[in-house]
């Protein structure tokens, strides 16, 4: 019975969703826009809101503390390092935050979420926004590993630590109508070798928030930003090894990031603030990446070759032989010549 339903909706659809591609889609695009712009227009105002960011005390997260103190917001800002997070708490309160709170907690353990989220709610007696941005990039073949249950940890930290602050935090968000920020990557729609767990983990992210957006409706918003490359202690080496343990390796970089444009984290904490304060459902920062991501829809054989080329050499070669690396240093070369900063 299902096999001709199928057989005829396999014969329709394309030519439905064709005819609907080249007839609505222009006056949908239109429509888009215009709403778009009564978003900016009416862009929500976080002065007084009780915020919550996750992996506060550098990068990403750190300069998006600074871009909601500077608009003042309450802070409680969470991370597993004491020092640098008191730090950036200090400075989120000059740069115009009324309070800021800083809580030192592991995200991948649920009772520390669970912890840092009644804690919030006590103090503050309210919460408006989550971001879930602590995270790690786990970095090394699949067939290197010796022993798989040192990957857990990478998805603990990226994928269940989103979850178990957004399990704790939801009820509250929805008494105040507020919005999940949930920092993804890039590379949870885009693969890139050596980063298998740090994909999956993002890939997680994202199908889980958007999931969770056709459960919440308009009771609770779901920003989803997937940034490039950022200029980070992440992106300047720091990964987890197949142990689990994070080290900082310049020369895995150099191969990975190689001639990357690298975006400040100041740059992009701004267009973070502007498209949550947007209600935007999603952000690709830059927006280039939009295109890899219709090249991967449209021809995932060029983009997986060119991945595995780029960045395996073939997988034969040691990996500071791989082309990336090899890209990196002729652009040096030529930066050097020109007296400019190298990459
Ligand atoms: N930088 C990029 O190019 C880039 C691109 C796309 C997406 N992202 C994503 O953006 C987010 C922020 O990254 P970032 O570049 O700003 O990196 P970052 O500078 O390393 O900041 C991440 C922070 O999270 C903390 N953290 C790690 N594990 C934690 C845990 N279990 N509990 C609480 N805090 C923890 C880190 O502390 P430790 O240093 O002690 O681990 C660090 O302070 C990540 O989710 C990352 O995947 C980054
Ligand atoms: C945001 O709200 C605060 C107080 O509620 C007000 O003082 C401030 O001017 C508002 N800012 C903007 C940009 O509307």
């Amino acid at each position: 019975m299902m096999d001709p339903v199928n057989k005829i909706i396999n014969l329709l659809f394309p030519l439905l969703t064709l005819y609907a591609l080249l007839v609505f889609y222009p006056t949908y695009q239109r429509l888009k826009s215009a709403v778009s712009i009564c978003r900016n227009l009416f862009s929500e105002n976080v002065s007084g809101r009780v915020v919550v960011i996750t992996g506060a005390a550098s990068g990403i997260g750190e300069a998006l503390a600074y871009e909601y103190g500077k608009r003042g917001a309450y802070l409680a800002l969470v991370d597993i390092r004491r020092e640098p997070l008191f730090h950036v708490a200090a400075l989120a309160e000059l740069y115009g935050s009324p309070e800021v709170m800083p809580l030192v907690a592991d995200v991948s353990k649920l009772e520390d979420c669970e912890r840092f989220i009644r804690t919030t709610v006590l103090h503050f007696g309210r919460l408006d926004h989550l971001v879930t941005n602590a995270g790690v990039a786990p970095l090394y073949l699949f067939e290197d590993i010796d022993d798989l249950s040192k990957a857990s940890p990478a998805m603990d930290i990226n994928f269940w630590g989103s979850v178990y602050c957004t399990f704790y935090a939801s009820p509250y968000l929805k008494k105040s109508r507020g919005r999940i920020v949930a920092v993804a990557s890039g590379c949870g729609y885009i693969a890139s070798p050596r980063l298998s767990f740090y994909c999956a983990s993002k890939a997680a992210l994202i199908a889980f928030y958007e999931t969770l957006r056709t459960e919440f409706g308009s009771e609770i918003g779901v920003t989803i930003v997937a940034p490039g490359v950022v200029d980070s202690e992440l992106s300047r080496g720091k990964f987890m090894t197949k142990d689990g343990e994070l080290v900082v390796d310049k020369e895995l970089r150099d191969v990975q990031v190689s001639v990357l444009p690298v975006e400040s984290a100041e740059r992009c904490a701004k267009a973070i603030m502007r498209s949550v304060c947007r209600g935007d459902r999603y952000l690709l920062e830059p927006g280039w990446i939009g295109c890899v991501i219709l090249w991967k829809v449209f021809c995932s054989e060029v983009t997986e070759s060119i991945a595995r080329w780029l960045l395996m050499a073939g997988s034969t070669l040691p990996v500071t032989e791989a082309p990336t690396k090899k890209i990196l240093d002729v652009a040096n070369a030529f930066r050097s010549f020109f007296s400019l900063p190298h990459y």
